[in-house]
């Protein structure tokens, strides 16, 4: 099966990459590498001894994009570009909704054309918004919260428009809980630009001394210890939800939506306290006001996923942790 990975040298797109190339699928990757390393392709290439091509290429270029689709002949779309940097949407809107949805327009626009008609989505579990009761499953009601959030669920709602319209389309929309992790080689993983937002590479850079301590983002939410919780997922295993996907619904019609999460949720401070004993350091931190917009605790019910894809994720907390140490002393600068 020959695939095209959009935002393929992205955090999660390249870790899917390599669990594609090692199933045998014949990949075209591309990437605007605004948020991500050109290294990555040699990275991957090298770690699977795998050949694939590789096109430096905006989604917003509707030529550039359509030569990729002139170029070669797909089975299938695995659609991970896009920006997805939360408080960054709020501040720039139009760059947000431009990019996430312009882009995903002009790719879904060749599909048309060239009949390629499967595609595997990137969502979020953002799309649930301020949610009240976890776990949460499917059926929940959608809201988006930030405009970030609004692209994920405009995306899910133009994807469901255009099985309507066409009803030979084959549409799995993955909704990612809180992915970290790296690849076990400690050669790829999250390779933030800047501060990290999120929580395990900051972590990760408090430990290697990078930072100097972790601000906890309150510690009275109606939680086990008072710290927020999450779903946290290793990058592989959601890597291979994305294989389930393709094995089990190219080709079948329908709108398919699944959650990809762990189904546990951990605090912060039991993610701090699991890399302390991981990294044998002492991880330094503060009590701080909650994060404006974070709420209590998200978690999935990933039941639907395990039923109907045979997909579960395997890969328990410790090795999440051990796996970020790994990719973060091996790598104390990324990958520049
Ligand atoms: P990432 O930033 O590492 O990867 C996204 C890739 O898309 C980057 O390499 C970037 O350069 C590329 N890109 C962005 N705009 C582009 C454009 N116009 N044309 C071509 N390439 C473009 O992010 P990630 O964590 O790997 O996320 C992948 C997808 O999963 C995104 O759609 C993201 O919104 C979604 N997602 C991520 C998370 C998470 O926590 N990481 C959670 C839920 C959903
Ligand atoms: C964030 C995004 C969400 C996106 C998800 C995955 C926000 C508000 N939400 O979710 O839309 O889908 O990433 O990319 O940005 N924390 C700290 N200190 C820190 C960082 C985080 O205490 O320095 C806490 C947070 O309050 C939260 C948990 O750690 O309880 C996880 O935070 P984070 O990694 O940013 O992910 P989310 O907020 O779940």
């Amino acid at each position: 099966m020959k695939v095209l990975v959009t935002g393929g040298t992205g955090y999660i797109g390249s870790h899917t990459c390599i669990e594609l190339l090692e199933r045998g699928y014949e990949l075209v990757v591309f990437d605007s590498l605004v948020n991500s390393s050109e290294k990555v392709v040699d990275i991957v290439k090298s770690i699977t001894g795998k050949d694939f091509k590789f096109y430096k290429c905006d989604m917003l270029d509707a030529d550039g994009l359509e030569q990729i689709f002139e170029d070669n002949k797909f089975d299938s779309v695995v659609h991970f570009a896009g920006l997805k940097a939360v408080g960054e949407s709020v501040e720039m809107p139009v760059k947000y909704y431009t990019n996430n949805i312009c882009g995903t327009l002009n790719l879904l626009r060749l599909m048309e054309k060239y009949e390629v008609r499967n595609i595997v989505f990137s969502s979020s579990a953002t799309v649930y918004g301020d949610v009240k009761t976890v776990p949460i499953s499917e059926d929940f009601p959608l809201s988006a919260t930030n405009p970030y959030g609004g692209t994920k669920l405009m995306i899910e709602n133009i994807l469901k428009d255009l099985f309507v319209s066409d009803n030979r389309f084959s549409v799995s929309i993955l909704r990612y809980f809180n992915p970290i992790g790296a690849h076990i080689s400690g050669r790829l993983g999250e390779n933030p630009r800047g501060i990290p937002n999120n929580l395990m590479p900051y972590i990760t850079q408090v430990a290697i001394g990078k930072l100097d301590y972790l601000r906890v983002f309150g510690d009275t939410y109606p939680t086990r210890d008072g710290t927020g919780v999450r779903d946290y997922i290793h990058v592989v295993d959601l890597a291979i939800g994305h294989i389930k996907a393709l094995e089990k619904k190219t080709g079948i019609p329908g709108v398919h939506i699944y959650n990809l999460g762990t189904g546990i949720g951990y605090s912060v401070l039991e993610i701090l306290h699991t890399m302390e004993e991981v990294c044998k350091k002492k991880i330094p931190y503060r009590i701080v006001s909650p994060r404006a917009g974070d709420i209590a605790q998200c978690y999935a019910d990933a039941s639907k996923a395990l039923l109907e894809l045979g997909w579960k994720a395997e890969r328990g907390l410790k090795q999440m942790c051990e796996d970020s140490w790994r990719w973060q002393s091996m790598n104390p600068n990324g990958l520049e």
